[in-house]
């Protein structure tokens, strides 16, 4: 293990913390999807997964940048909660209480993102590299908009099952075209007050009103 002398080393780690952990969401979160039964819910852990690529290939951007591998590093704590899903997947059967667990530990997991990029992003301010606070700033984004759908989608599901079975099918997102409806879930007016950041609400004014 690289020992850690400067600031400069202490970014470096976490750079290379954050792309372990966005590749140990690439091999898993698709799996963690095929076991939910909410079609929602697959959906944006399908979408997380995608998001997660393009995030792991700016970091490693970031590292060709800087003329640096990245050292090897395991990002223990997302390690520790895709084993917690697994366990989950293993010990409950498909239905609501398995998506509601899971649930769980995908908006911890989202979290988790958020607070390091934010913490990796503030070490790099620091040190003055503009060009990565940009890119690192676009990832934050990202992991907030995700961190949004997953609480909306998380009251959704809370909502059809406080409803009740008997009239549960009204409110069920339906896949449409390949694409998942969850307009109970997703209020717009919250979301553009949440997020003042215009590429979010433009993001949320040009997606397709019924969609994520
Ligand atoms: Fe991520």
């Amino acid at each position: 293990m690289k020992k850690i002398n400067s600031l400069s080393d202490l970014l470096m780690d976490e750079l290379a913390g954050l792309l372990s952990a966005e590749n140990l969401l690439i091999k898993s979160l698709t799996e963690i999807a095929l076991a939910c039964e909410s079609s929602g819910l697959s959906f944006v852990l399908e979408e997380h997964a995608a998001t997660s690529m393009n995030q792991a290939r700016r970091l490693q951007d970031i590292f060709n940048n800087i003329g640096q591998n990245p050292p090897k590093v395991i990002c223990e704590p997302i390690k520790r909660s895709i084993s917690e899903a697994q366990g989950i997947i293993k010990k409950t059967p498909q239905g609501p209480a398995r998506d509601t667990a899971l649930i769980s530990t995908a908006s911890r997991i989202e979290q988790y993102e958020i607070d390091k990029y934010q913490e990796v992003l503030e070490h790099a301010l620091i040190l003055g590299h503009t060009q990565m606070v940009e890119l690192l700033n676009k990832s934050i984004q990202e992991e907030r908009l995700m961190n949004f759908y997953l609480n909306e989608l998380a009251q959704y599901m809370i909502n059809v099952q406080a409803i009740g079975s008997k009239l549960s099918h009204k409110v069920q997102s339906p896949v449409k075209n390949g694409r998942v409806n969850i307009r109970e879930g997703f209020n717009r007016k919250t979301a553009k007050k949440k997020f003042k950041d215009r590429e979010i609400s433009r993001y949320i004014d040009e997606g397709d009103s019924n969609t994520l």
